[in-house]
């Protein structure tokens, strides 16, 4: 059994899906109810809750840790929250499973803690100077995973994930990605805004791929530096939507709004050590990914049954 927190979640849905196609049995541990499509066993927990924790990772073969508080603005305004969830929900999970003998944590981070790019494409050695309260409590927790590893032995994984798209993220949240924005805009007919002149690039990664990170991790040895988690490719916003645009069938018509404070303009990652040590080659691309995303009506999105 793999117990998934923050299983779910919009990352954590698909990582519980695969894990059902793999034939994994998996033991979701989250705040919030799944999708009502999953399969997988279901408690209501907090990573908060250490002695509850305990008994529902022992056993288990591994743990995707995914669960966090994931709003970057919020964490600016409520940096409190953001650390407790992310740096001591990760530090509980992680002393919990130390404590019943489960030796391996895959943890979800993010290309936040890399902040401003200075080199393209951004490879794991380049240096971290996280913007966010958010990226920076990513960056804390990472240590701990880290840390973990060497002081005891255990196997874990940190996986830096980039901009993740796809079937099931909430268009309805105002810090979704761009991806999901543009096409509830779309969807509803709205005009889709575009904060700059839309030259900013980001590396757009379908969450099947980024799920199945997740899953080679778990059956691959232990790494002891991070591993970005991207599609390799770098896209403009304003290309983004065009392509969008072209697979709705839609004219393009932005609103351009004026830039928005310390926004980061390139970003794309190097993903050969993920291909060296996990066998990670994402499949899905992005005209394929957002054909599919476009495809679904908004209201089918998981949240909202
Ligand atoms: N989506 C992205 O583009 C992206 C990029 C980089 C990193 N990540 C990381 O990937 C992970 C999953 O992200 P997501 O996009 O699926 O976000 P999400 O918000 O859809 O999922 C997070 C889940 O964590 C749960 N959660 C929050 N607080 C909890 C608590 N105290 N105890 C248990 N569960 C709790 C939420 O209920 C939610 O289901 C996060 O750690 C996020 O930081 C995501």
């Amino acid at each position: 059994m793999i117990v998934v927190t923050g299983g779910s979640g919009f990352i954590g849905s698909e990582v519980c899906r695969q894990l059902y196609e793999k034939g994994k049995e998996a033991r979701i541990i989250d705040i919030a109810p799944p999708p009502l499509a999953t399969r997988a066993e279901f408690v209501r927990a907090s990573v908060l809750d250490c002695a509850r924790l305990e008994r529902l990772i022992k056993g288990a073969e591994s743990v995707i840790h995914l669960a966090a508080l994931i709003d970057v603005q919020s964490s600016i305004s409520n940096p409190f929250s953001d650390f407790q969830v992310n740096v001591q929900g990760t530090l509980n999970v992680l002393e919990c499973a130390r404590r019943v003998g489960v030796s391996r944590v895959v943890f979800a981070s993010s290309a936040a803690v890399y902040g401003n790019p200075v080199h393209l494409p951004i490879s794991e050695s380049h240096p971290t100077a996280p913007l966010s309260p958010y990226g920076t409590s990513k960056l804390s927790a990472e240590h701990f995973v880290i840390l973990y590893s060497k002081l005891y032995g255990m196997n874990n994984t940190v996986l830096r994930l980039f901009n993740v798209y796809g079937q099931g993220q909430n268009p309805l949240s105002p810090y979704s990605g761009v991806v999901a924005k543009f096409a509830s805009a779309l969807q509803e007919g709205k005009q889709p805004i575009i904060y700059g002149d839309g030259g900013q690039t980001r590396d757009f990664v379908h969450v099947k791929d980024a799920a199945s990170a997740f899953l080679l991790a778990i059956e691959s040895e232990a790494s002891d530096t991070p591993i970005n988690i991207g599609s390799g490719k770098e896209t403009k916003v304003i290309e983004l939507l065009n392509k969008m645009c072209e697979v709705a069938g839609r004219p393009c018509t932005p609103q351009f709004l004026p830039q928005r404070k310390g926004e980061i303009m390139r970003s794309v990652a190097d993903i050969s050590l993920a291909k060296r040590k996990i066998g990670y080659y994402p499949k899905v691309r992005l005209e394929e990914g957002l054909k599919e995303l476009l495809k679904t009506k908004p209201t089918s999105f998981h949240q909202l049954l």
